[in-house]
């Protein structure tokens, strides 16, 4: 099934021809059915360098399940997807890690109790010595993950204290700047802003655009339209496993994105049924555009 011509395992960019012009991972009709559940179906979708895709939509909208197929969990059951133009099927997460495409994940396999620069290099130390005394090389492990850090914008007092530590926001940091360091072209973000605060959503945002502005193209899943206009460049919003609205930022407004991911209509449903169960006054109930209107967005102008 693999045709993985060298064992190349280890040195991540060993083969990733930079893409010319065109996506570096695309979905043309892309679906995947478990069994007899079509979990999604005919999504089309394309990752460019130094661009945001968000990825939006409800609970059990596929948003997972379009990930897993990315990062090489899971396989397509119908349509392509392409890396670089050419037609893969992941076996595993190893292989789309060799094409570059890393994945953040929301429970971060971190150490809590290992230090933050060990988290750092965690499963790819550095070492140093000939074969029999061969060791961990410490200080180049320290020294070359402060820079990193540093160079994507973030800063932490003490690279010695336990990643465990750290704030949820600062470990998504981490992980960021992790991939970024390992060579990823491609960077998956699985809802990393849903458990943090406005503050720290912002710290991570920062990040998602400091990895496009390297030239990353970056995954960004989630179920908050505002954090997703802040960053992003285009807009594929999942309902029930198929995409019901692909944009670039040019086609559509926050507002019309909030829309889209509330669903007018389904909330006006909501309103009358509410309104029905507790005996409300429809008209105390605040109108629908109320309710998709943008509330409180962090630090405007963040983009
Ligand atoms: N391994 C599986 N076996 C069977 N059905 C699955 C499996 N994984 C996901 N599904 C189904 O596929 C649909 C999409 O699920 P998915 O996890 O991709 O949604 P999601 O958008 O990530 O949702 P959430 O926001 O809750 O994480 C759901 O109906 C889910 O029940
Ligand atoms: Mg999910």
């Amino acid at each position: 099934m693999t045709n993985n011509e060298s064992g190349t395992h280890g040195a991540v960019l060993q083969d990733t021809a930079p893409a010319k012009d065109g996506p570096i991972v695309e979905l043309r009709g892309a679906g995947k059915s478990y069994g007899n559940i079509r979990a999604l179906h005919g999504v089309s979708l394309q990752v460019h360098p130094g661009k945001v895709t968000c990825v939006l939509g409800d609970n059990g909208a596929g948003k997972s399940t379009l990930i897993k197929i990315i990062s090489g969990l899971h396989q397509h059951t119908e349509g392509d997807f392409l890396v670089d133009g050419t037609p893969v099927r992941f076996s595993t997460p190893r292989e789309a890690l060799d094409k570059g495409i890393a994945t953040v994940y929301q429970d971060l396999a971190t150490v809590p109790l290992m230090p933050v620069w060990r988290n750092f290099f965690l499963g790819s130390e550095k070492t140093k010595g000939p074969w029999p005394v061969r060791r961990l090389d410490i200080d180049t492990m320290k020294k070359t993950a402060d820079q990193e850090l540093r160079n994507m914008g973030i800063v932490l007092d003490d690279l010695e204290q336990p990643i465990g530590t750290l704030s949820g926001g600062q470990r998504q940091c981490v992980a960021i700047a992790r991939a970024v360091y390992f060579g990823a072209r491609v960077l998956i973000l699985d809802e990393p802003t849903a458990a943090l605060g406005v503050k720290q959503s912002g710290v991570v945002l920062k990040y998602i655009a400091a990895a496009r502005d390297r030239g990353l193209g970056v995954i960004f899943i989630t179920h908050n339209p505002h954090h997703a206009y802040m960053v992003g460049d285009h807009f594929s919003v999942l309902r029930l496993g198929t995409l019901e609205l692909s944009a670039d930022r040019s086609e559509v407004s926050l507002e019309e994105l909030t829309n889209h991911m509330a669903g007018g209509a389904e909330l006006a449903a909501l309103k009358h049924e509410l309104a029905q169960v507790r005996g409300v006054d429809t008209e105390e109930l605040p109108e629908e555009e109320d309710l998709t209107a943008p509330v409180a967005t962090p630090s405007e102008g963040t983009t």
